[in-house]
């Protein structure tokens, strides 16, 4: 791997600890103003100290995020279908490389969507951007989207989904945990990191779906609505910290939380 790609990778994966906890923002590119999103910046801002890696879009970096924030930003650059629409499925490659550089991207998150009725246009926009980002040792994450088919969350295609990713040669892969999430990891050769998914019950589950993950082989989290839905964001990816890079267990976590909150 070239330097540049390199030392862009290490920037969100923590070299002392080899885990991240990014910071998932970008849900409003096809969900739109999405609840407690709706100020983007009043979300985001008190949340910044304590993320690894933001992910977001142009849009709301530029409008909600300040210029000086040293806090690496993986730029979400595929979009153009809306929870509305026809196939969230369809979408395109919304930002350029150029663009990407100019923000001082530390790498561009783009979606693919296996299974889907336009997945070869997903697969060709992650294979194009592969191509146009090695030019510039830009690192590339996949997130294997399902759309609105949940139920698609199963060992089989999650493998599936990210070991295609890996193949068109994404640097790392967002994807869901899942029974199972061992085989997933075994047979991606790139770095993993999952996605918190729609709110989860109790803040234990959250814990526990991060705790299962890292130790299943997961680099770490890309998490979002389960850290800024709940009332007591801080004391949330405080506590997901805890977990990701200093192993503690769910419940050590659910102390955190307690003690943070
Ligand atoms: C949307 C995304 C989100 O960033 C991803 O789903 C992570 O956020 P959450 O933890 O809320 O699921 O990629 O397509």
């Amino acid at each position: 791997m070239d330097w540049g790609r390199r030392n862009r990778l290490a920037k969100i994966i923590k070299l002392e600890t080899g885990r991240t906890v990014m910071l998932a923002v970008d849900h409003g590119y096809f969900l739109g103003p999405i609840s407690k999103l709706e100020n983007a910046r009043k979300t985001i801002g008190p949340l910044l100290p304590f993320a690894d890696a933001l992910m977001l879009t142009r849009g709301i970096l530029r409008s909600s995020v300040d210029p000086e924030c040293s806090v690496p930003v993986v730029l979400r650059v595929s979009g153009g279908s809306s929870i509305i629409g026809k196939d969230l499925s369809m979408e395109g490659i919304t930002t350029s490389m150029k663009e990407a550089l100019r923000l001082n991207a530390a790498a561009v998150a783009l979606s693919i969507f296996v299974g889907a009725e336009y997945e070869y246009q997903t697969l060709m926009n992650l294979a194009n951007l592969v191509n146009e980002a090695s030019e510039y040792g830009m690192p590339v994450l996949a997130v294997t989207a399902v759309g609105k088919e949940l139920g698609k969350r199963d060992a089989r295609f999650l493998s599936l989904s990210c070991r295609i990713a890996a193949e068109l040669g994404a640097s790392f892969v967002k994807t869901y945990y899942c029974d199972g999430f061992e085989k997933v990891v075994e047979s991606c050769p790139i770095p993993l990191v999952v996605a918190g998914g729609p709110k989860l019950e109790t803040e234990l589950d959250a814990f526990k779906l991060a705790y299962d993950a890292v130790k299943k082989g997961a680099v770490g989290v890309d998490m979002g609505r389960n850290i800024w839905q709940s009332p007591h964001p801080i004391a949330m990816i405080k506590a997901v910290r805890a977990v990701v890079h200093k192993k503690a267990s769910p419940e050590e976590a659910l102390g955190v939380f307690n003690r943070s909150k």
